[in-house]
């Protein structure tokens, strides 16, 4: 069995951007190819792993320190991750980048672009009219900081795109980077 390289797909963007989305569109794409796929999705971390944690820029880190914690340790075991978290700080993003590249494993920032325009007129959890009617205060885009990526290795414009763009854009990029095993390779079971 081949030791492929582990990496890490962080997805950063608002809340509705799609981050959810689009994992659970691509995560079956890359175990088809033959990867080991593990997601680590903020809505569910937050049900358990970070159970507790509220939305304040402390517990906000916290949260994102723990994915990436997590996320590394998959890595680092040739596992494909998909972290699907707002994630809104740069410098936090940029440690969990640094503990992941440290250990040897592929970190690629994805910034799902989707604008606040567009995220508030889908709305799909209610929650930005909840923000704007104030009945909920520190809502990231809102009244609470995103701080989008200055350097992301890949930006989908979720916002104008369909989802199945979305995920060849990101298939491509793995595949330009060496990262995903050819299709016939995946179908012999050579890999992993
Ligand atoms: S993060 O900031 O710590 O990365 P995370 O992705 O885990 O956030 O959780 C974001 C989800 O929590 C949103 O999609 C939304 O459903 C919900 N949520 C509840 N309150 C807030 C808030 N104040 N800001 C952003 N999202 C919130």
């Amino acid at each position: 069995m081949t030791h492929e390289k582990g990496f890490v797909i962080w997805l950063t963007g608002l809340s509705g951007a799609g981050k959810s989305t689009l994992t659970d569109a691509l995560a079956p794409v890359l175990r088809e190819r033959g990867l080991r796929v593990e997601v680590l999705d903020g809505d569910v971390v937050r049900e358990n792993l970070s159970k507790g944690l509220g939305f304040s820029k402390e517990d906000r880190d916290t949260n994102i320190l723990r994915i990436g914690f997590v996320a590394n340790l998959l890595a680092r075991n040739g596992v494909a991750v998909i972290t699907a978290a707002i994630s809104p700080y740069r410098a936090t993003r940029d440690a969990n980048r640094q503990l992941i590249e440290a250990d040897g494993s592929v970190f690629i920032e994805t910034h799902l672009a989707a604008t606040l325009e567009e995220c508030e007129a889908r709305d799909v959890k209610g929650l930005y009219a909840e923000a704007r009617a104030g009945r909920r205060t520190g809502f990231t885009g809102i009244d609470d900081p995103y701080e989008a990526p200055l350097r992301a290795e890949l930006v989908v414009p979720t916002g104008s795109e369909p989802l199945d763009g979305s995920v060849g854009r990101v298939v491509a990029y793995l595949e330009s980077r060496g990262l995903l095993p050819a299709r016939e390779m995946a179908a012999a079971g050579a890999v992993r």
